[in-house]
């Protein structure tokens, strides 16, 4: 059932062409109250006079003019307007607070090559690690997605290093925390006014995946401790892990990326409600 006095999610859109070369738009549309979801349509006539900005997945719309089928289940819509705007991501704030946050942690580092090499990358490359999703569906994938997986891998490290009895090299930890997917910072594109996230045909072309381009630079780097844990970083074989984890640190990484991206604010939709908590 369709109601004009309910406001709806947008679940997602395709802008697409008729046979006869016309635009329309094909939306999802759910209301809060009901798992039902409706197949809408905007046709080029009613396109034309709509603002397209506010035609993104996540945002809540109300439809003031259009008809609705029963039998099909099925709108057309001529008038819809924004309610409320969905939150892409971290915004530019909370992305210079995590950015510092690990930039700190890595000015904490003893051994003065892995302080060197990694900050040296940091600065050359933060415009993109500022901005990068940390999957393309599973986990983290919104704007800021890979600084909220590093933040929360650190902490998850930290607060397990703190009770394990096993000598454990912390700096390495932290190191691994941070540098196991910034691969993809490269493998992935994040479209600043869709927010689609797509993967990038030209590193497609030269890498197998971010552990394959992580596991290369850390040994270029001399880092050899730390290419394993990047190369070890998803576990198992199956899980396109190059090699299983070996060292303490490495299988410490494994974990706390798993808790990340299984137990963190994994969704952009967790990041209003858990607001404070994704400041880092
Ligand atoms: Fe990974
Ligand atoms: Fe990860």
């Amino acid at each position: 059932m369709f109601d004009f006095k309910k406001d709806y999610k947008i679940l997602n859109i395709d802008i697409a062409e008729t046979r006869t070369g016309k635009a329309m738009a094909k939306l999802n549309l759910k209301s809060a109250d009901s798992d039902n979801v409706l197949n809408a349509v905007i046709w080029q006539e009613s396109l034309n006079n709509i603002d397209k900005s506010i035609l993104k997945p996540g945002n809540t719309v109300r439809v003031f003019d259009g008809s609705y089928n029963t039998q099909y289940n099925n709108l057309s819509i001529n008038d819809i307007r924004l309610v409320k705007e969905a939150k892409n991501g971290l915004d530019q704030q909370e992305r210079t607070n995590f950015f510092n946050k690990i930039l700190e942690e890595v000015e904490s580092f003893q051994e003065e090559n892995l302080k060197a090499t990694i900050l040296q990358f940091l600065f050359e490359n933060a415009d993109k690690i500022k901005t990068a999703p940390a999957a393309t569906k599973l986990h983290h994938n919104y704007l800021g997605g890979l600084l909220q997986h590093i933040s929360e891998c650190i902490d998850i490290a930290k607060a397990n290093i703190s009770v394990i009895p096993t000598t454990i090299n912390q700096d390495l930890v932290i190191a691994g925390c941070i540098m196991h997917d910034i691969g993809k910072i490269f493998e992935y594109s994040l479209n600043e006014e869709t927010f689609a996230i797509s993967k990038n045909k030209d590193f497609q072309k030269v890498w197998i995946n971010h552990i394959q381009w992580g596991f290369c630079w850390a040994n270029k780097n001399g880092l050899s401790e730390l290419a394993h844990i990047i190369a070890s970083h998803h576990g198992i074989r199956e899980w396109n892990a190059l090699v299983e984890p070996m060292t303490n640190e490495a299988v410490l990484v494994h974990q706390v990326d798993m808790i990340s991206s299984r137990l963190g604010l994994i969704q952009v939709d967790q990041l209003e409600s858990n607001n404070q908590l994704s400041r880092g």
